[in-house]
């Protein structure tokens, strides 16, 4: 089923979305937005697999283990977005092509949620779409990933 495997990875907090701030982050649960990308993937032609974890150094060996396994990663690193030299290094080490993704604008919040470290890691980031800023970043994800199969 295609040829193109991607990782999604959710970060902290996230595993409480649908009863956590849901004016801010939307009443879908992670399980519902796992299921919307599923359905996007499959539509693209491509493969998910979902993690998600409350632990940075988790998140790091998942994107390690990235490696060989997928083509692409798709990031909501949650508070881990504005935090994380980890993270932002690991990305850069596997150096595979990786979205950014937050429910929330996070531009339109707190002054500390201005900064990710992510971002300069990033093909890109879509911030403030709520459970559809992941099915607009898996597509911008595989339309470069495809885009780059071409040339
Ligand atoms: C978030 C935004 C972050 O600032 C926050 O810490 C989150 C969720 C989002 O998806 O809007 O946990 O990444």
């Amino acid at each position: 089923m295609g040829d193109l495997s991607i990782l999604v990875l959710h970060g902290p907090n996230l595993n409480l979305l649908g009863q956590r701030e849901p004016g801010i982050y939307g009443s879908l649960s992670l399980a519902e937005i796992n299921r919307l990308l599923t359905v996007e993937a499959q539509k693209l032609q491509v493969v998910v697999t979902s993690a998600q974890s409350n632990h940075e150094g988790v998140l790091v060996d998942a994107i390690h283990q990235a490696l060989g396994q997928h083509q692409g990663i798709l990031i909501n690193a949650g508070a881990y977005t504005h935090t994380s030299v980890a993270l932002r290094d690991a990305i850069a080490a596997v150096n595979l092509p990786t979205v950014e993704v937050h429910l929330s604008n996070i531009y339109r919040r707190e002054d500390f949620r201005h900064h990710s470290y992510i971002a300069p890691v990033s093909i890109g980031q879509i911030s403030g779409f709520g459970a559809q800023s992941y099915l607009l970043g898996l597509q911008a994800l595989v339309h470069f990933l495809r885009k780059k199969d071409e040339v």
